[in-house]
């Protein structure tokens, strides 16, 4: 459950799907169900070639446009990379960083993902920063040790003045879309860990206003109990967001948790 001083986000990781014409109809029907709601954040984060398609869609409503991912450079012969400062000309507010997708399958680490997270700051773009332990971690009892050196170094150098523009998911390797939720304690833990952590950087009152979101198999039916959590601030939507009728009912229990 949200202090009031965090607003409930739910956001949407599309992931490598969607071409851009499918995002603007999936778009279309989420603005349509619930694209003038004010009491929680809604973020899409399509791919980079439906961005600006699924950007216009969103037109102005109250939905907001995230990447999936940026370079950590800003410009030059970097082949294949998008910086920061092209997403900003795409109207993006957000970016997801340090994906665990991106660790694992594209061998990103933690001080790469820390120049990423100061690139996205510097450009008025808003981080998501991924964090989480492996199902190894888990069993061998390190999840606490991973995440506290996660935050840590992914978090370096981040001054308190800029601490509002950010926004941390956890996200336990072992439960990305493998159907396996950390329970809603499981989850309570970790995110009371990284607030603590939050607090030491960047001080209680600032810690206390940074949303914590919630990723892994979530859906409709585990929801409400996850962001009934005092320190689960919304979540990060896989499987779940590639249909309205899917991703809308998980923004619905976010609204009802407000309420
Ligand atoms: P699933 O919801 O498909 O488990 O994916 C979670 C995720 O990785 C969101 O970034």
């Amino acid at each position: 459950m949200p202090t009031p001083a965090r607003k409930l986000l739910i956001a949407g990781n599309w992931k490598m799907n969607k071409n851009a014409s499918e995002g603007v109809e999936l778009t279309a029907d989420i603005v349509g169900e619930v694209g003038t709601e004010t009491s929680v954040g809604i973020v899409l984060c399509p791919p980079f070639t439906a961005l600006e398609s699924v950007g216009r869609t969103i037109g102005d409503s109250n939905l907001q446009l995230g990447a999936q991912d940026m370079s950590a450079e800003s410009a030059g012969a970097y082949t294949g990379e998008v910086s920061a400062e092209m997403l900003r000309n795409l109207f993006c507010t957000f970016v997801i960083v340090g994906h665990s997708e991106r660790r694992q399958l594209f061998h990103e680490d933690d001080a790469l993902i820390n120049r990423k997270v100061r690139a996205a700051l510097a450009n008025n773009l808003r981080p998501i920063v991924c964090l989480g332990e492996t199902l190894d971690h888990r069993e061998e009892g390190s999840t606490e040790k991973i995440i506290d050196h996660q935050v840590r170094t992914c978090l370096a150098g981040i001054e308190p003045e800029q601490a509002d523009q950010l926004v941390l998911a956890y996200e336990p390797v072992w439960a990305i879309g493998t159907g396996r939720t950390a329970t809603p304690e499981m989850a309570q833990e970790v995110h009371a860990q990284i607030r603590g952590l939050l607090h030491e950087q960047f001080g209680a009152e600032r810690a206390e206003r940074i949303r914590i979101l919630y990723g892994g198999s979530m859906k409709a039916e585990n929801a409400a109990e996850l962001l009934a959590q005092p320190d689960v601030d919304g979540g990060l939507i896989g499987g779940a967001s590639l249909a309205a009728r899917t991703f809308v009912p998980i923004v619905r229990a976010a609204i009802a948790e407000t309420g």
